[in-house]
């Protein structure tokens, strides 16, 4: 069902400081800071040549990182990002077999401007996991 590895997303506390870790220390790619009001994040892109790294900094009052941040102040990997061909049929897929979808259950519009869900870390290994349609 899974498909190729989209990303892998790393909780910062700051973010210029790990733009500059992975665009002069590392010498990647990185994007522009991107704001994602509806979840709560401001992202930066890191690209490799065989999948992407996600900064992720808290956007707002109550992101859902910050508790994270809290629990890990040098920052940590929050999340990996698997693709699917059709997320509602891999969410149906999932729930049949006794799997939790974080919040609503219902896709949301993520960073690349396509569909994702998260499934519960405690079902995954103690790995939050990201799918999302391509
Ligand atoms: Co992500």
């Amino acid at each position: 069902m899974i498909g190729r590895l989209n990303h892998v997303a790393i909780a910062v506390p700051d973010l210029n400081a790990a733009v500059r870790l992975y665009r002069d220390t590392l010498g990647a790619m990185v994007s522009d800071p991107l704001d994602l009001p509806d979840h709560g994040v401001t992202t930066v892109f890191v690209d490799l040549p065989n999948s992407k790294i996600e900064l992720l900094h808290p956007l707002g009052t109550d992101s859902p990182i910050a508790g994270f941040l809290v629990r890990n102040p040098a920052g940590g990997v929050h999340h990996i990002c698997y693709e699917v061909q059709d997320i509602r049929v891999a969410r149906d897929k999932l729930v049949a077999d006794g799997m939790r979808i974080l919040g609503d259950g219902e896709p949301k519009i993520g960073a690349h401007g396509k569909p994702v869900l998260f499934l519960h870390p405690k079902d995954f290994l103690g790995t939050l996991v990201e799918l999302e349609q391509v």
